[in-house]
Order: structure tokens, then sequence, then C-alpha cells
């Protein structure tokens, strides 16, 4: 046994005592489906991966790991797209999995809220929600696999922001387990509180850094009783902007979700499913998917319908899904179009946002860059253009070589990132900055911002154990 195993043995024994005896796994088998994400890009077995079935056992888990020193990592669903959640490489790390916390302990259809523990599977929750006439407006191709505690560590965004807010916006309070074990309870329903500092913020979005979460109340909206969704079809990104404007107000800002795809995005689905058609009988460059939803007597349908004919030349062409297999085709585009667009290899996925009247000015610009410098890359260009957030992602070419695979993606990073910039954008809308995204994000941080991060972090983690090396620098471990 050498020094690091031996050393980690200690640790996991030092760990084991006084916790549940089915509270760690350390079997590198055992271990491996909590060791690669969603995106296959990142792999790291951890020390160990703990499962507390309970914010007390996590406590005694935290108590434990800050008397030793010994660093944790939350984990939820592993669909975060910035490296997040994979243990750090040198096997210094336990994962804590909190899929064994995911009950949904109450929905209040009067309150408009809901208590979910922190593994619970989004999708989950959402049919909870549903189930009492309620809707949780967090929605997005992962929701399958993602927890709301992953959600509210990330503030997760998705189709309906433009609507509902990001994950921000809905919570109402937390519970946290904090890096020394203790547990921050914060769980409330109220719509409405000012006593003091609203501690629940520091947590959201902070990707583990800052402390576990354990469990979540949720703000819910009326559970829409009429979707309408339609496939439109355009000449430009400056014809969908203006439409945007245009259908938010005459739609009663009923939009709930306004989607860009851009002609190359939508070829990729089509190439994965050849068994589906175009869904226009034209060819545009752009498309938007957007969706109406309310409950209540309005006339959904004929809002849809004039918003459509009100666009005037705005718009080449569009259809209204008529069913809900019409409904579910069109959303099919979107999903199949995020999975197929690397070929089953490796892109570079970005998730910038710029002020909604530069958006299209900005895509121009940054393809017209990315076009002269990296002529063979493939740009997919796509997002939630209602939040000015576009995913402009850049394919490698079918056989490149994998040891070109990082030059490639490094400068058409700092290509997209450069024009983020000019444009006052953020490089991260809603995916975090993890460890992927740490070095543009610090490149880009002033000093007062650098310092106040690291005083809320020092103050929150004092022995730094907890999510080291994700948004803030770990010297051990250098980011991606
Ligand atoms: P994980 O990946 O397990 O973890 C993510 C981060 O949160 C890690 O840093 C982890 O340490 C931390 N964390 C996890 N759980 C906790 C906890 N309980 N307490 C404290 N920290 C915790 N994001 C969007 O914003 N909008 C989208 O439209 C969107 N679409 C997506 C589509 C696909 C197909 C995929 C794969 C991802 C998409 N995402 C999107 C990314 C998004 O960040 C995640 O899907 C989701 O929010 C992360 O949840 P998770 O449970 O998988 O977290
Ligand atoms: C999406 C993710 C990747 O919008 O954010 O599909
Ligand atoms: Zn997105």
């Amino acid at each position: 046994m050498n020094v690091v195993s031996g050393l980690r043995s200690r640790a996991l024994e030092f760990l084991a005592d006084g916790l549940s005896h089915d509270m760690l796994i350390d079997d590198v088998q055992d271990m491996a489906r909590f060791s690669r994400d969603w995106s296959g890009d990142h792999f790291a077995v951890p020390m160990a991966v703990a499962r507390p079935r309970s914010a007390q056992e996590l406590s005694t888990l935290m108590q434990r790991c800050y008397a030793k020193g010994i660093r944790a990592a939350p984990q939820g669903g592993l669909t975060g797209l910035v490296a997040g959640a994979v243990a750090a490489p040198d096997r210094r790390e336990i994962v804590v999995s909190l899929e064994r916390m995911a009950r949904v302990r109450s929905v209040n259809p009067i309150d408009f809220a809901m208590i979910v523990e922190a593994g619970c599977v989004l999708e989950t929750a959402k049919r909870a929600a549903e189930a009492q006439q309620c809707f949780l407006p967090i929605t997005f191709g992962a929701q399958g696999s993602c927890h709301v505690g992953g959600n509210v560590a990330t503030n997760a965004g998705g189709f309906n922001v433009l609507r509902y807010g990001m994950t921000r916006d809905l919570v109402l309070g937390l519970e946290v387990v904090l890096a020394d074990g203790r547990i921050w309870d914060g769980l409330r329903t109220l719509r409405k509180d000012n006593r003091g500092y609203d501690l629940k913020q520091l947590f959201i979005g902070s990707e583990g850094t800052l402390g576990i979460i354990t469990a979540i109340a949720f703000k819910l909206f009326p559970k829409p009783t009429q979707i309408e969704t339609a496939w439109i079809g355009l000449r430009s990104v400056e014809d969908a902007m203006a439409f945007y404007a245009k259908a938010r107000r005459s739609c009663s800002d009923l939009l709930s979700a306004f989607e860009l795809i851009l002609r190359d995005g939508l070829e990729v689905a089509l190439r994965a499913r050849p068994d589906l058609p175009d869904p226009l009988a034209g060819v545009y460059p752009v498309y938007v998917l957007m969706e109406l939803s309310a409950s209540g007597s309005v006339d959904l349908a004929g809002m849809m319908e004039s918003a459509l004919a009100d666009a005037g030349d705005a718009i080449a062409d569009g259809v209204i899904a008529k069913s809900l297999a019409q409904t579910e085709r069109m959303w099919l585009y979107r999903e199949i179009m995020v999975e197929a667009q690397g070929n089953g290899g490796r892109y570079l996925r970005t998730d910038v946002s710029i002020p909604i009247s530069t958006l299209a000015d900005f895509l121009t610009e940054a393809l017209a860059k990315l076009g002269s410098a990296l002529p063979h890359a493939k740009p997919v260009a796509y997002g939630h253009v209602g939040d000015g957030n576009i995913h402009l992602n850049v394919a490698p070419p079918l056989d490149f070589a994998a040891e070109q695979m990082e030059p490639l993606f490094h400068e058409a990073e700092a290509i997209i990132f450069a024009a983020v910039d000019r444009f006052g954008g953020s490089i991260s809308a809603e995916h975090g900055i993890g460890r992927l995204k740490q070095k543009a994000f610090l490149a880009r941080l002033d000093d007062v911002s650098l310092d106040l991060a690291n005083q809320l972090k020092k103050a929150l983690d004092p022995r730094s154990i907890l999510g080291m090396g994700r948004i803030l620098p770990d010297d051990s471990n250098p980011p991606l």
C-alpha cells in the first residue's frame, strides 16, 4: 500500500466510523455510475461515494469531513455541463450523492408551493405538482434525470424562463447542510419575508461550493390547461427577434417558450432521424419553436393564430400543432438536435447571453468570425432567445484527429467569448462555471468581485473542503 492509498483508507475508516453501515461505497465498480457525467467527457473515480438518507445523516458525515479536512462534492443527476459533479481527479474527494433523499414531502395547491428533497428527479417533482393542478416551471431536456437539488445548485434555466424566471425565482426556501455539518433551516413557503439577509440566495447557483442543499420549497403556478405550439420558418435572426417582441405583447405575455434553431441545427436532427420529415414544406435559414400556455378561459388558439397572421413579412411560414402528437414531434426535433450534435463524440458547448436587442448582431458576428478562422468546424446555434440566451456550439468535422480537438475547441471558445465581451454579455447564461469555464470566468472577474467571492467561500467553508475547484480556483486541482 503506497502512502496515498494508506491515507485514503485511514480517511475512509474515520468516516465510516459513526455512519450507518451502507452509507459509504468505495468499490471502484460500484462507484462507476457516480464517476461519469451525462456528457461522457468527464470521468473521475472519487475516494468514496456517500449516500445519506437524511439531512441528519449528512450532517454527521460533514462533521467528520470537517474534523479531518476531507473534501466532499455534492452530486445530483450528473447532467450538469461544466464538470462540477464528478470528483476531482486525485481521489482525495468523496462524492455526496443525494439520490436517497428523493421524497416529495408536500404539495400545497392553496399556497402554490411544494417541498421536495434535493435528490428528487425534476420530472417526478413536476408530476407531483401537476397532480394538484399546479406547475413547477423548470423545463428542459434533462428533466428525466437531473435532480431538483442540482437545478437549484446550478440555478438552472430552460425553456420557460421568459415567462417564469430562472430557478432562483422559483425558490421560496431551502434546507442546507453546511461544510462544518450544521444544518441551516430556511425551509419556508412564505411569499414575502424581509427578515434580514436572504441567506438562501447564497446557495442558489453556488454549484455545491457553499453548502449541500437537502430540501427545497418551490413556488408553483397554475397548471396550464391549454398549450399552443407552433413551428415557424423565418428568413433571418433579425426577423425572429422582431417577431418575438411583437408576439410577447400581442399574446398578453402568455408566451412560455421561444426557442431559436438555425437550419444547421435542424439538419443535425434530420440526419440523426431520417424517418422524420422536414417540419415545413420550404427550407428556411432560421426556425422558431414557440409555445403559448394558459389556465382558465382564454382563447389561446385564436391568440396563436392572430400572432402568426399579424406577423406579416416577419415570418415566412409556420405550422400550429393540432394534436399532442404534433406538439411532441415539434419538441422532438429540438431534443434530437441536442443529443446528436456531436455525432456521438465531443463538441464545444457554450451557453452565452447577450442583451436581447443585440442577439442577432452577435450571432452574425460570431458565426462570421468562426467561419473565417475555423472553416472546417461545424457551429450549431440554438437557444432560449426570449432570454437572450444562445447555445453556440462547435462540433469538429467527422474523422477529426483526437489531438486536434482541444486546440479547435479552445480557439472557437476564444472567438465566441470575445464576441460576448464586445456585446456586453455573459459567458454563462445557465450552465454555470464548474471546472470547465473557470479560466474564462476568472479572466473576466474584477478584483472586488473576486475578493467578495473569496471571503464568502472562507466564511461558509473555512477548511476548504466543499466543492473545491468549482467556480473558484483550487491549486491542487487546476481547472480543465
Ligand atoms: P449535477 O450535474 O449532479 O451537479 C451539478 C452541480 O451542482 C455540481 O457542481 C454539483 O456539485 C452541484 N450539486 C448537485 N446537487 C447539489 C446539491 N443537492 N447541493 C449542492 N450542490 C449540488 N441547464 C439549463 O440551465 N437549461 C437547460 O435548458 C439545460 N438543458 C440541458 C439539457 C441536457 C440534455 C442536459 C444534459 C443538461 C442541460 N442543462 C440545462 C444543464 C443543467 O445544469 C443540469 O441539467 C441540471 O440543472 C443539473 O442538475 P443535476 O442534478 O444533474 O446536477
Ligand atoms: C439546452 C441546454 C443544453 O438548452 O441548455 O438544450
Ligand atoms: Zn439551454
